[in-house]
């Protein structure tokens, strides 16, 4: 029997710019998804095609038990962390000798097929690396990690990120004079946030912009509005929609002792608060 676990994720800085070639900043965050699986003649797994595609594209068969600390379609990456943490928990079981690389390979092409070309490579390589990554047209850079503290929003209302790929992919053929500024700003913003990685305010400050850009290219929500506000004014130091938008989840940046009180005014308006930081894990055996 083994087990691995994987961590899930957030955009800090860059998400929908990154699709455009500009840089993006994304982080594992604390939360994981935990996979145990077994050798067994008679195989029981829970009904999911990743971890159909996982056994596929290992070719052995085996039992599965998964146990998440992460929403599913909240935009946390939890079908990636399902994936990567099976595909490892496969790999030590069965003695098979891949390397984290493949397992990260592996997963995103298991997540492309699932979602029928829709994946993001991001989201496999930060939940199987850990810490915090750059993220600039193809290639993928793993940064210092830098201990944020941080409080996820999740605003409960579902959204799908194939379509706010494809809003803002409208806007831009629609409007280029208007959207390419902005895709442009937000990938200057996330360089200027870079630089100042280990100052949080200042983080905050770029990241209340990015929250800005995102809206007027159109993946707002009142929910993630209202979210971002509440953040903002219990004391984080910026707040802004992570990932696709149009609903999904918000991250607000926080003083350590700030946290639970930003947890609180998000939980006031009716989201669902984590509380939690950066994990320079990646996919581990537990
Ligand atoms: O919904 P998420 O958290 O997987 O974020 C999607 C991020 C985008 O930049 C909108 C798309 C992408 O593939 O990078």
């Amino acid at each position: 029997m083994a087990t691995w676990s994987a961590p899930g994720k957030v955009f800090l800085f860059g998400e929908h710019a990154v699709v455009y070639g500009k840089p993006g900043v994304a982080m594992a965050i604390k939360p994981r998804v935990f996979v145990t699986v077994r050798k067994t003649r008679n195989p029981t797994r829970p009904k999911s095609p990743y971890i159909d595609e996982c056994f596929r594209m290992m070719g052995v068969r085996g039992s599965v038990y998964v146990h998440s600390q992460l929403q599913s379609s909240s935009g946390l990456g939890s079908s990636a962390a399902v994936t990567v943490a099976t595909l490892s928990a496969i790999n030590d079981e069965f003695n098979l000798g891949h390397a984290r690389e493949y397992i990260a390979e592996t997963a995103f092409a298991i997540e492309k097929k699932v979602q029928k070309g829709r994946a993001s490579p991001t989201d496999t390589y930060v939940c199987a690396n850990g810490g915090m990554v750059l993220i600039t047209g193809n290639s993928k850079r793993r940064l210092p990690p830098e201990n944020l503290q941080v409080v996820v929003g999740n605003t409960l209302v579902p959204h799908s990120t194939a379509k706010m790929v494809e809003l803002v992919g409208a806007l831009q053929r629609k409007h280029p004079e208007v959207a390419n500024p902005i895709l442009d700003a937000i990938g200057a913003l996330t360089l200027a946030a870079l630089h100042n990685i280990g100052n949080p305010k200042e983080l905050g400050q770029y990241m209340d912009m990015n929250h800005a850009l995102l809206e007027a290219l159109g993946v707002g929500h009142p929910v993630s509005s209202k979210l971002v506000l509440a953040a903002r004014a219990s004391g984080a130091y910026g707040a802004k929609i992570t990932g696709a938008g149009g609903g999904g989840c918000i991250i607000a940046l926080c003083p350590r002792r700030a946290k639970s009180r930003v947890a609180g005014a998000i939980e006031a308006c009716e989201g669902r608060a984590i509380i939690t930081s950066i994990d320079t894990d990646g996919a581990r055996k537990e």
